[in-house]
């Protein structure tokens, strides 16, 4: 279980998006824990938060792109879309086999976060820092 939690090099500097990033792996490792045992009902309502965390952060960092115009939004909200789409497919699978939700899936729903971060994250986060550099050199002096 241990590789499946969270990291301090996740962090992208921005609280309020590391915050929600902890806490979806928080979840994810506690689906993972209760993965090996038959508790249907409390997979269910950790797989439920998940996915309310995820639409929360996807709606919190797409609305800072919008914002910010960062020109890869379309592909990055794809991802996202197809992230919550397969986690909620997940859920609706492995809640109805017994034995709950499979390691291997868990593996791979982590991997795909890791990801993410670490590269599409990390890519808009590098993106609003020189944004954010440019404007600041823009910036006439008060007088
Ligand atoms: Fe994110
Ligand atoms: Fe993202």
């Amino acid at each position: 279980m241990k590789d499946l939690e969270w990291k301090d090099e996740y962090l992208l500097g921005i609280p309020a998006i590391d915050f929600q990033h902890k806490r979806i792996f928080d979840c994810l490792l506690r689906i993972a824990h209760g993965a090996t045992d038959d508790d249907r009902l409390r997979a269910e309502a950790e797989i439920i938060k998940l996915l309310r965390l995820l639409q929360e952060h996807f709606l919190l960092e797409e609305s800072m792109m919008q914002k910010l115009h960062y020109p890869d939004l379309e592909h990055h909200s794809a991802e996202h879309r197809q992230f919550h789409s397969d986690v909620h497919h997940l859920g609706q699978t492995s809640l109805m086999k017994k034995g709950g939700v499979p390691r291997e899936a868990i593996k791979i729903a982590h991997q795909w976060l890791t990801e993410h971060l670490t590269v599409s994250d990390r890519h808009y986060m590098e993106f609003f820092a020189s944004a954010s550099n440019k404007s600041r050199r823009t910036k006439k002096p008060a007088k």
